[in-house]
């Protein structure tokens, strides 16, 4: 098939790579001529485990190209992808500028009939918009479907999830586009969800909207673990084994980030007020997300006596997450600035993640180092703020030798409480009681608790 994938950012460009491996002809289309540049050289605009090789492998085949042009790339197109990006707006909505422009673009330049895709996720109503909006900026009396698909890819795990998707979610109003999306997916052998437009919009912020449920869930369940006694990671494995639980999404930590859970969130809560309904529980799940991040620096701040003034850490992780360089919305670095504002002097280390945080961190304050082991030399204290694997294997008796303090605050619950208190550690987690410390030791015993905030 001939295809056109308009945005080359982490969605347009995975998929203009996959879409290409499975042998069709693909046209990748940026308005960023710098960028198109880089990619046709295989210098990848983001970092994503295996995805220079298969765009390589591809371009040199004859089945990759990519142009800033869109009447270009579109041309001989079957199906026209829009993988452009729906920030957030200062209202909380998704600022689809980029979604309209494009669209009106489209409409201009088509000559035969496509099935004009959108796969960049969208607030219910927009695939309605965009198939008047193409319709009146139509030059020929061309025939056109639009198709909502919206992608289900994590960072870092992009290629596996275009790959292996758990399913296939086509919004349509017309047989024709259906068949055609179906052909394009059908060799996957996966579940394909046919759905109107405005179900398949609804899918995806409902499916990122409970994954971010699900981890403000157990950060609250970390709450009452840590005050009662319990460990919150023993209580995630044993509810993630009942298989109506499941057990992803469970780890309780400093809180969601990333490009797409707090966006999609807020704008699934816009989208319920908007119809005059207010989503209570969506509400609490953003509020726990804010605080969680303010419940882990007060640990640290508890423990150095309230002053951070003069102190320095080794922080490990800087992404949203792991197996990533992207920084977008990501509690690590919002951690960093908090502790900076108080006084701390840092020094960062993340496997891929350095470039970017410098530019939005800037030097002040702030040391960047080579290795997880320079970060921590002649420290105060270690702390662990993104969950790549390679922290959680950390060697214990060199951190012991570089640090101060013999304290870790492990924001990710990465490290082994045992063996780290085993090591001699001061181990501060997040839903684990402290070896040493009794949180909640000065009330006495058969009252009613106070309920504290998150951070109190
Ligand atoms: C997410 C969705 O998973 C994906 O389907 C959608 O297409 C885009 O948004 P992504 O942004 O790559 O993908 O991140 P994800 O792996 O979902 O993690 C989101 C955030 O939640 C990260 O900050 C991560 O650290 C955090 N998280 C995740 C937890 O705190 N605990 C968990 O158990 C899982």
């Amino acid at each position: 098939m001939k295809i056109c994938v308009i945005g080359t950012g982490y969605v347009g460009l995975v998929g203009a790579a996959i879409f290409s491996d499975w042998g069709n002809t693909i046209v990748g289309v940026d308005i960023d001529s710098e960028k198109i540049e880089r990619i046709k050289k295989g210098e990848m605009p983001i970092y994503e485990p295996g995805l220079s090789e298969i765009v390589l492998k591809n371009i040199s085949e004859g089945r990759l190209s990519f142009t800033t042009s869109l009447s270009e790339g579109m041309r001989d197109a079957e199906i026209v992808f829009v993988c452009v990006g729906t920030p957030q707006s200062e209202t909380g909505d998704a600022d689809l500028t980029a979604v309209w422009k494009v669209a009106e673009e489209i409409g201009r330049n088509l000559e035969t009939y496509k099935v004009i895709v959108l796969k960049s996720t969208v607030p219910v109503g927009t695939n309605e918009k965009v198939k008047k909006l193409i319709k009146d900026n139509l030059r020929f009396n061309t025939e056109f479907d639009v198709v909502s698909n919206p992608e289900f890819l994590r960072e870092g795990y992009s290629i596996e999830d275009m790959k292996n998707p758990d399913r296939t979610v086509i919004g349509s109003d017309s047989p024709k586009a259906l068949s055609i999306m179906k052909s394009l997916y059908a060799h996957l052998g996966k579940p394909i969800v046919e759905a109107d437009f405005k179900s398949a919009e609804m899918i995806k912020y409902a499916s990122n909207a409970f994954l971010a449920s699900k981890i403000s869930f157990i950060n609250e369940m970390a709450q009452i673990c840590e005050r009662s006694g319990a460990d919150v990671s023993v209580v995630a494995k044993g509810m993630g084994l009942d298989s109506r639980v499941g057990p992803k999404f469970l780890n309780a930590g400093i809180g969601y980030g990333g490009s797409c859970f707090p966006k999609d969130v807020a704008a699934l809560y816009k989208t319920s007020t908007d119809q005059a309904y207010d989503f209570k529980l969506l509400r609490g799940v953003m509020e726990v997300n804010e605080l969680q991040k303010n419940y882990f620096v007060s640990k640290i701040v508890r423990y150095f006596g309230g002053n951070l003034s003069g102190k320095t850490f080794g922080v490990l992780g800087l992404a949203f997450k792991e197996n990533t360089d992207d920084i977008r919305e990501s509690v690590a670095i919002e951690v960093v600035r908090i502790l900076r504002g108080l006084g701390a002097y840092l020094k960062v280390f993340d496997p891929q993640a350095m470039y970017n945080s410098k530019k939005v961190l800037g030097e002040v304050d702030i040391k960047y180092c080579l290795d997880k082991y320079e970060a921590i030399e002649d420290t105060d204290a270690l702390i662990i703020l993104t969950e790549w694997k390679e922290f959680g294997t950390i060697d214990l008796e060199r951190v012991k030798n570089s640090l101060k303090n013999h304290v870790i605050f492990d924001g990710r619950n990465i490290l082994d409480r045992k063996k780290a208190e085993e090591a001699g550690f001061t181990y501060f987690a997040i839903g684990k009681r402290t070896n040493g410390t009794e949180l909640l030791s000065k009330r006495p015993t058969g009252t009613p608790g106070v309920i504290l905030k998150n951070g109190d």
